[in-house]
């Protein structure tokens, strides 16, 4: 199968989906490093139209497969952020009470008038119709109206409650949202679904089972190095070098919460921002916060002599 796929932002570049090492390809091209077992998921899930849920770490590149993805297909995201409390007049859609009241209000006025009623001729249960719905994400993401099936990201799933997650199951497998009113509107052209999630609750079989699953691990070194490679190609490579050792080197200590790639490239660039060339141990103290988000964790780092233990071991690490 091939995709009918025109590049988003780069008029002309055609990026092909039809293989594993296309899809790790077309990724690279939008500066997305792919291992191929995350490409193969991807391939599996565009190629076989089944939903893709990601889970892994914070930061280590779950939602900006979606990005990525929309963008190398030329297509739309849509975007859903779950939180908890999230339920259906937000997520999937909404009547327009002001507007349905509107027309109430205009088939009251128009009664007196059998002219306008013969004309143009309206009844209550209009109200139900589509003009009167507010479409949110998901309703958006089953349109037919769509050029190309748009990419829906629904990010975050365990944030949301269980029965937000039951009312997904629906759409997960049948592409499909029943609205009471109006029936069960169908896509024609199957969106491409991405699911996150961080895994702070479990999220159930029943939903598990209509996707395709891909745990994203932290990256090696030398993928860690390629993502930073080509997300701030303008750092040194000496600096780029010691600052992936040491994202790695405090992975492997107990921290509260570990770097993610994320923090890895807003560290990177901070030192770049503060004109480094080379990782010191002075540097990094001062833009720990870049890397490290809690208190504790710097508390850990900087209070004896792990700081200098590590950025010794980095620095040593490059020159052997
Ligand atoms: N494999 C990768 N290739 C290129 N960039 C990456 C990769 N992984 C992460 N990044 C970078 O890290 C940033 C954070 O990634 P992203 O927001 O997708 O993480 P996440 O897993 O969704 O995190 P969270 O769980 O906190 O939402 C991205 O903007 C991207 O720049
Ligand atoms: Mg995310």
């Amino acid at each position: 199968m091939t995709l009918p796929i025109a590049s988003g932002n780069t008029p002309g570049a055609h990026e092909s989906f039809d293989s594993v090492d296309a899809t790790q390809a077309a990724l690279a091209a939008r500066h997305y490093i792919a291992d191929r077992g995350l490409a193969t998921a991807i391939y599996l899930a565009l190629k076989r139209h089944k939903p893709l849920l990601l889970e892994g770490e914070p930061g280590v590149g779950k939602t900006e497969v979606a990005r990525v993805l929309a963008e190398s297909l030329g297509t739309t995201l849509i975007r859903l952020q779950c939180y908890e409390g999230i339920d259906q007049a937000t997520a999937v859609y909404e009547w327009n009470y002001a507007r349905q009241l509107l027309y109430i209000r205009m088939l009251e006025a128009r009664k007196g008038d059998p002219a306008v009623v013969a004309s143009e001729p309206g009844t209550i249960a209009d109200v139900f119709g589509p003009e009167f719905l507010i479409r949110r994400p998901l309703l958006q993401a089953v349109d037919a109206s769509h050029a190309r099936p748009p990419v829906l990201l629904i990010d975050e799933l365990d944030r949301s409650d269980a029965e937000f997650e039951a009312y997904l199951l629906e759409l997960l497998s049948d592409y499909a949202i029943t609205i009471p009113e109006l029936g069960t509107l169908r896509a024609e052209t199957p969106p491409i679904i991405v699911l996150t999630s961080n895994r702070t609750r479990d999220i159930h079989d029943a939903l598990r089972r209509r996707c395709l699953y891909y745990w994203i691990e932290y990256p090696t070194l030398e993928k860690e190095y390629a993502i930073v490679l080509t997300r701030v190609p303008e750092a040194p490579q000496t600096l780029a070098r010691q600052v992936v050792a040491f994202a790695q080197a405090l992975r492997g200590e107990d921290l509260f919460k570990a770097p993610g790639v994320a923090e890895t490239l807003d560290w990177l660039s901070a030192l770049l921002t503060l004109g480094q060339v080379e990782l010191t141990e002075a540097a990094a103290r001062d833009t720990l916060g870049a890397l490290l988000k809690y208190q504790d964790d710097i508390a850990k780092v900087t209070g004896g002599n792990l700081l200098a233990k590590l950025v010794e071991k980095v620095r040593a690490s490059l020159r052997g």
